[in-house]
C-alpha cells in the first residue's frame, strides 16, 4: 500500500482519468440494491478528489455516466441523476473551500434541465478556483465527441475559415470537448474490467493504463496512490528505444 511520501513530485502525471466501475457488483455483494452501490461510489469519489488535491494533481477526469448508460433501467438512471444533483448540492461548498474547479465534458443536451442547470451553476461557482481541475464525464461518449469535432472542422472548411491541409492534431484537439485540457498520462479502471467503454479514445492514445480488481466503492486513497507509484515506475518510450529514452544514445 503506497503512501503520499512514496510519490515522486517530479514525475507526477498532470492528468489522471478514471473509469469508476463496479458500483452494481459492490451492492450485490453486500445484499443491497444498485442505487445503494452508486451512493457508496459517490463516497469513494469524495476520497479520491481529496487525495488528488493533497498531492497537487492538476486534472482529474471521472467517468460518471456514459451515453450508453442512458439505456439502463429508468429507475436507475433517475437515481443516478438525483445522486448527481444531491452530490453537487452537498459538495460545491467543499470544492470552493478546497480551491477545486469543476468542469464537465459530454453531451449535456441529453441531461434533464434541472441537472444541467445544477451542473453549470456549480461550474460557474468554482470557475475562479486555481487548484485541482475536476472534470466530470457526464453523458459522455468518445465517438460522439470525435464526430462532433469532425462536424465542426467540416463546417469551418465550408465557411473557408480553415484549409484541409491545415488540419492537424492541435486543430483536432481544439474541437474536442476536452479543448485546453492536457491528455491524461494515466487511466485507471476499477472492477477488473479491461475495456475503454467509449472513454477518451483520442486523448488516451498514449496513456499508461492501470486496471484494479477493486470495485469502485472499495477503491480508496491508498489504491489511487498505488496506481500513481506504479505509473512512476514505468518507462514511457513513445516509440523510441529504452536507450534513447535514458539518453544513452
Ligand atoms: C459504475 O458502476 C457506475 C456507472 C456506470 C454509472 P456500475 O453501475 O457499472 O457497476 P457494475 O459494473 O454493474 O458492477
Ligand atoms: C463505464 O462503465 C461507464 C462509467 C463508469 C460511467 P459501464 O459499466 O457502463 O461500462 P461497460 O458496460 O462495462 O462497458
Ligand atoms: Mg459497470
Amino acid at each position: 500500500m503506497a503512501s503520499k511520501e512514496q510519490i515522486d513530485k517530479k514525475k507526477m502525471p498532470k492528468h489522471i482519468a478514471i473509469i469508476m466501475d463496479g458500483n452494481g457488483r459492490w451492492a450485490k455483494q453486500h445484499g443491497k440494491n444498485r442505487i445503494f452501490g452508486h451512493k457508496q461510489g459517490a463516497k469513494a469519489v469524495k476520497e479520491i478528489v481529496e487525495i488528488s488535491g493533497e498531492i497537487e494533481l492538476e486534472y482529474l477526469t471521472l467517468y460518471a455516466f456514459s451515453t450508453e448508460n442512458w439505456n439502463r433501467p429508468k429507475l436507475e438512471v433517475e437515481a443516478l441523476m438525483s445522486l448527481l444533483v444531491s452530490s453537487i448540492n452537498s459538495e460545491t461548498r467543499e470544492l470552493i473551500k478546497n480551491n477545486v474547479r469543476l468542469l464537465a465534458i459530454g453531451n449535456h443536451d441529453k441531461l434533464p434541465k434541472n441537472v444541467r442547470k445544477k451542473l453549470y451553476d456549480a461550474i460557474d461557482a468554482t470557475s475562479k478556483n486555481t487548484g485541482l481541475k475536476l472534470v466530470l464525464a457526464l453523458s459522455y461518449s468518445s465517438k460522439w465527441e470525435i464526430l462532433e469535432a469532425v462536424k465542426k472542422i467540416a463546417s469551418q472548411i465550408k465557411e473557408e475559415k480553415l484549409q484541409v491541409e491545415d488540419i492537424n492534431e492541435t486543430i483536432f484537439d481544439q474541437n474536442l470537448t476536452t479543448k485546453d485540457i492536457p491528455h491524461p498520462e494515466l487511466m485507471i479502471r476499477t472492477s477488473g474490467e479491461f475495456r475503454i467503454s467509449n472513454f477518451l479514445l483520442w486523448q488516451l492514445a498514449y496513456a499508461e493504463l492501470f486496471f484494479s480488481d477493486k470495485l469502485w466503492p472499495d477503491f480508496g486513497k491508498e489504491d489511487f496512490l498505488d496506481a500513481i507509484v506504479n505509473f512512476q515506475q514505468r518507462e514511457r518510450r513513445f516509440g523510441k528505444t529504452s536507450d534513447q529514452v535514458q539518453q544513452k544514445i
